[in-house]
């Protein structure tokens, strides 16, 4: 099977790739089995983003209807890797009156953007009733999608752990560097205590070799092992690729300008690794010492 029936395959074939027209805004009455993927990091500047922007591009491609969340409060900077104008972003759903469609930006291959832009101060500082109701508004949006990617902050705040508890899946990005696996061992143990049953899957990128990444891996296990009583369950490597810096440089995004580079083809092998998925779990709410988190139903 190709990786485009796979995708199709995975959404249930319920939609037509063929003169989809308004793809990057699809109708409002459309139910799908929305797969949520989230990326965070450890360490900072570990190649999320990247991943993130190019990943999502990479299914849009294929046909498949994608959103991109740019959740990295402080950093965003999804809208500058895809060069859109980030006039209109995500703070803006704060405002009772306004509704995704009204923010949301169309993107190369009819991929949807949701742009960080300049709000995240007014998320930051927005209180937990109003971080609810935007929450509450993607959600909805959220159902129109085949894919949902959200670039998230790392941290432990509620403003971050919000978002990656929507998450089918949690992309943790780092590198083979000791200063990243130590940051990614600290994340891990945070969404392990925030979210309950969370897998993250490892992305070590800029690994040099399958070698060096299994070696990160091996280490992060023995001390994820030791101390949190959790194995990474799977790992992806994106190979390094002098290109990556130039395309952010250009504002266009390397899935389309190079779409055969060695970090593209990585970004693709873990794409069908994703989607060999069946139906992903659906969250659901559990009390978690007075909070409310969201967990992966186990059957
Ligand atoms: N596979 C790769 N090969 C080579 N360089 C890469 C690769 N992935 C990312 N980079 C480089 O790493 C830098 C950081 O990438 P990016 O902005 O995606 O990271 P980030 O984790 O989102 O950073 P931040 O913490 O600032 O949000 C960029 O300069 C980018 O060119
Ligand atoms: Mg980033």
């Amino acid at each position: 099977m190709d990786q485009a029936s796979r995708l199709r395959a995975l959404i249930g074939g319920t939609h037509t790739p063929a003169a989809d027209t308004g793809r990057a805004h699809p109708s409002a009455d459309r139910s799908t089995n929305t797969c949520f993927i989230a990326v965070t990091r450890g360490k900072g500047g570990v190649g999320k983003t990247t991943v993130a922007v190019n990943t999502a591009l990479l299914l849009a491609e294929q046909g498949a209807r994608t959103l991109l969340v740019d959740a990295d409060l402080g950093l965003a900077n999804v809208d500058v890797m895809l060069g859109l104008d980030s006039s209109r972003h995500l703070g803006h759903l704060l405002l009772e009156d306004r509704g995704p469609e009204d923010v949301a930006l169309e993107g190369p291959c009819s991929l949807t953007v949701i742009s960080g832009g300049s709000g995240l101060r007014e998320l930051a500082d927005a209180d937990r009733s109003q971080r609810a109701l935007l929450l509450g508004k993607l959600r909805e949006y959220y159902k129109r999608f085949d894919f949902v990617l959200i670039d998230t902050a790392p941290g432990i705040g509620e403003e971050v752990t919000d978002f990656l508890a929507d998450a089918h899946r949690i992309l943790l990005t780092t590198t083979v560097e000791p200063t990243a696996l130590r940051d990614t061992y600290a994340a891990t143990k945070t969404i392990r205590g925030r979210i309950s049953g969370a897998d993250p899957h490892l992305l070590v990128n800029m690994a040099a070799s399958d070698a060096a990444a299994a070696e990160a891996v091996r280490a992060l296990n023995h001390v994820a092992g030791k101390f949190l009583d959790y194995r990474y369950s799977n790992w992806h490597r994106i190979e390094p690729d002098p290109i990556v810096g130039k395309a952010i440089s250009e504002r266009r995004p390397l899935a389309l300008t190079r779409p055969r580079s060695p970090a593209v083809v990585s970004l693709r092998r873990m794409i069908e690794a994703l989607t060999e998925w069946s139906a992903p779990p659906a969250p659901s709410l559990v009390a978690n010492g007075g909070r409310s988190v969201l967990a992966f139903k186990t059957s």
